[in-house]
């Protein structure tokens, strides 16, 4: 096993998260592509671990100002992922992968001078376990809804970094229903989320009306404090892997029932 920097070899691969088997990607439209051209000359960051050739383990992270932490200085890990699923490359689980490229990562952004490096994790055993990083020698700093903040200082003296909290969520309207998509881009699982949303919705006419909120403007992230989510009205869809498309669409209808009574 080798761990390499990304090249556009693998920028297939990496665009859709190492699953090219997976039929859910071909929801997600082309938004992680976008985001990474708006990055590549922002300080992304990303490295693969190749075993036999073929790119089975990923880590991207960028400086903390592309993410929805407070400060800068530091770098924040957005996603590390090691294929775990039979189809496909197959499961690269527990053979040290993710060590390896953490490692990698931490080793490359000490050598950037950075106060140290922040992560995010889950509370519950599942998806980004938040204990597998405390594993790592992470410690949690913050907390937002499931989401966990871990960190490693790299300097003495640093102050932790924070999230960024939601300071004010989409309102119900009178006679309509909102589907509102906060979208960055980085994550297919959310992108998934973000295209079927906006597929089901179009799908009752007037009485939806679908709203995309750009997040990667960081403005606009600060303004309402959530950086990827769908609403359908002022509820949130809940954590987790992306909901199916049916689902997403009995839940919008549930509500249009609501709003017509
Ligand atoms: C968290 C994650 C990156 C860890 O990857 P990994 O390669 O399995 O992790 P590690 O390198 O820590 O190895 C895990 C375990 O395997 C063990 N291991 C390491 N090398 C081994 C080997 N050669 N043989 C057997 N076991 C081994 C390690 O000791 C470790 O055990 P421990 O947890 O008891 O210490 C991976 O589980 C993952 O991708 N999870 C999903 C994360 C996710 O959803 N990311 C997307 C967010 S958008």
């Amino acid at each position: 096993m080798e761990i390499v920097d990304l090249m556009e070899a693998h920028y297939r691969t990496f665009f859709c998260c190492l699953e090219d088997w997976s039929e859910d990607m071909k929801d997600a439209g082309v938004h992680k592509e976008r985001w990474f051209q708006k990055m590549k000359d922002q300080g992304l960051r990303v490295k693969l671990a190749v075993v036999d050739g073929k790119a089975c383990g990923m880590i991207q992270y960028t400086p903390a100002e592309y993410s929805a932490t407070e400060g800068e200085g530091y770098y924040f890990i957005h996603c590390i992922w090691v294929h775990g699923y039979k189809q496909g490359i197959g499961n690269f689980h527990k053979r040290g992968i993710g060590k390896a490229l953490l490692q990698a990562a931490e080793e490359d952004i000490r050598a950037r001078d950075q106060a140290g490096v922040a992560a995010w994790g889950i509370s519950l055993p599942f998806w980004m376990k938040a204990s597998w990083f405390r594993k790592q020698g992470y410690r949690k700093v913050d907390k937002n809804g499931m989401a966990v903040l871990m960190w490693k200082p790299f300097k003495e003296g640093t102050e932790p970094p924070r999230w960024i909290k939601e300071k004010k969520r989409p309102a119900r309207e009178a006679g309509v229903v909102t589907v509102t998509s906060f979208l960055n881009g980085w994550c297919p699982a959310q992108n998934i989320i973000h295209e079927r949303a906006r597929r089901a919705a179009q799908e009752f006419g007037d009485v939806v009306r679908f709203k995309e909120v750009d997040t990667f403007d960081r403005c606009t992230l600060c303004e309402w404090g959530i950086a990827d989510a769908v609403y359908i009205d002022d509820k949130r869809l809940g954590w987790g892997p992306p909901p199916s498309y049916e689902k997403i669409k009995n839940k919008i209808a549930k509500r249009v029932k609501k709003a017509k009574k």
